[in-house]
């Protein structure tokens, strides 16, 4: 296959899929893979490391801005990589997960976000995903996803990625939700379909299934296939 170098944006709510799906298709195209939400939960879990309360905006944004993120290469692999060291596992803790959407609230803290999003992201194509993507980070991206699910579909893919019991399936529905409501409710840069995004409903699809879908737009895209 040619080269297909064109930006996609993925974007939707907890659970969709987004970072399997992006991860794939950045593969399988030859893209850079950028998980946006990984970089406000390593600033999320970085204030809680060091004491930052999560309610100083100031004190928030600077540590934003006085991060380093930067790509480096594992074994001929891409990753990402925070102050000299790659994200640490403790970012998909209960307590940053319960936190990470305050701290995404905060418009200063996103301006800095974004600026080293479009930074890591410049080059010869990438795959962001995030709740603001199409909406904000990469308002030209070429391709638009919006990846969504029901609320049961997605609470199940959590636990089961957590290796967690479904008997745990409320619980996950319901923080899944909360989360839901205030990524989409906030002021700056809510959780929101782009335009011109592709809605893709996920429910009862299967990964292979969601990434092919999306393979099929970017060629179109890049090579004018299908039409
Ligand atoms: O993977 P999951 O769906 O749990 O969420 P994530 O992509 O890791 O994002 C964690 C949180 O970061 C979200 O709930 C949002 O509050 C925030 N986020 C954001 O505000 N903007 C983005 N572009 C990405 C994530």
């Amino acid at each position: 296959m040619l080269p297909c170098q064109l930006n996609i944006a993925i974007d939707g709510p907890a659970g969709a899929g987004k970072s399997s799906v992006a991860r794939a298709v950045a593969q399988a195209l030859g893209l850079v893979y950028l998980d946006t939400g990984a970089m406000y939960r390593a600033i999320t879990w970085k204030a809680l490391q060091m004491g930052v309360p999560l309610t100083d905006v100031d004190a928030l944004s600077s540590l934003a801005a006085a991060t380093d993120f930067h790509w480096d290469s594992e074994n001929g692999i891409l990753e990402l990589y925070m102050d000299g060291k790659p994200l640490p596992a403790a970012i998909r803790s209960a307590e940053v997960t319960q936190q990470v959407s305050l701290v995404a609230s905060y418009e200063q803290v996103r301006k800095e976000m974004r600026q080293k999003q479009r930074a890591l992201g410049n080059g010869n194509g990438v795959v962001m995903d995030g709740r603001d993507i199409g909406t904000a980070v990469m308002p030209n991206a070429p391709l638009k996803i919006f990846l969504t699910a029901s609320l049961e579909e997605r609470a199940e893919r959590r636990l089961r990625e957590l290796g967690q019991d479904l008997s745990l399936l409320p619980q996950m529905m319901r923080s899944l939700a909360e989360r839901d409501h205030k990524d989409s409710s906030r002021e700056h840069s809510p959780l929101s379909i782009a335009e011109d995004a592709i809605i893709i409903d996920t429910t009862g699809l299967s990964l292979s299934q969601v990434v092919d879908l999306v393979i099929g737009h970017a060629k179109r895209v890049c090579f004018g296939e299908g039409e």
